[in-house]
């Protein structure tokens, strides 16, 4: 892993520095960290320039004031890339991920060269999902980041996962732990206010996989297939037997859908 400083604030990241191949910029779902990527950079390594990185406040990046937005997280994301002299890159994000990728490529399309958006959806919060948001906030300032790995973990694997005591669902445990409880919060008050990207999502002209977990219960493949028939020309992968968190729960078969992808570009 290397660092640099964006706005202030460390920022972990890996770069695989394959010249002359193709960027693909990784972004991690929330709470976690780059470390989620592990089996996807072990299986395309290289197919791709791959870049990971921990968005601030997880993983070993620094948390900051807290304060955060989607905004804030691509402001980062390009930052990132300029610091990289990458002027484009395919952007796959999971989720939490997703929604930055979405964004970014709203906010800057001429920098986007290709979309993999995993278990994620265009539309923002519904007062219901709100409300859940700060009051998780609230909970993991009380009580801590591994009591609050402890509530999510099981959200976000199938039940066979779970059940057979994957150790993807360790280390899932064992990366919310180690967050710090002022990211895990100001994630969350950034997922609650971000912006409904479903507008523009018919501009999007960057090759684009829709992938999902057949098993997703927070993203579940009817989002996956809205997101992808509104996006002209994305294809939609559903993973089976995967949860949310497909590229952990089911590394083999996403590992091919990426490298699909990846020969495409
Ligand atoms: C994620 O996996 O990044 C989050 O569960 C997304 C969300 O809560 O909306």
């Amino acid at each position: 892993m290397a660092m640099t400083t964006i706005d202030g604030v460390p920022i972990h990241f890996f770069d695989s520095g394959d010249a002359g191949k193709p960027p693909l910029a990784l972004i991690h779902g929330f709470p976690l960290s780059s470390a989620m990527w592990e089996a996807q950079v072990a299986a395309l390594k290289g197919k791709a320039r791959l870049i990971a990185y921990d968005v601030r406040g997880h993983g070993r990046s620094g948390a900051g004031d807290g304060q955060y937005s989607i905004e804030l997280f691509v402001d980062d994301l390009f930052a990132l890339l300029d610091h990289l002299k990458i002027a484009k890159a395919a952007l796959c994000g999971l989720s939490m991920g997703g929604y930055i990728a979405l964004r970014a490529v709203e906010r800057a399309p001429e920098r986007v060269g290709g979309l993999v958006l995993c278990d994620t959806r265009s539309e923002a919060d519904s007062n219901e999902s709100k409300l859940k948001r700060a009051e998780a906030a609230k909970a993991v300032k009380r009580d801590g980041s591994a009591a609050f790995a402890e509530k999510f973990a099981p959200s976000v694997f199938s039940a066979a996962s779970l059940a057979a005591g994957k150790p993807q669902v360790a280390l899932v445990k064992r990366l919310i732990a180690a967050a710090p409880p002022i990211g895990v919060a100001g994630a969350l008050l950034a997922m609650a206010g971000r912006t409904d990207t479903t507008a523009a999502l018919a501009r999007i002209a960057a090759p684009t996989l829709v992938i999902v977990g057949e098993l997703d219960a927070l993203t579940p493949p009817s989002s996956a297939k809205a997101l992808a028939d509104a996006i002209p020309g994305a294809e939609l992968a559903v993973i089976p037997g995967a949860g949310h968190l497909s590229n952990l729960d089911q590394p083999e078969l996403f590992n091919e859908l990426l490298a699909g992808f990846l020969a495409c570009l």
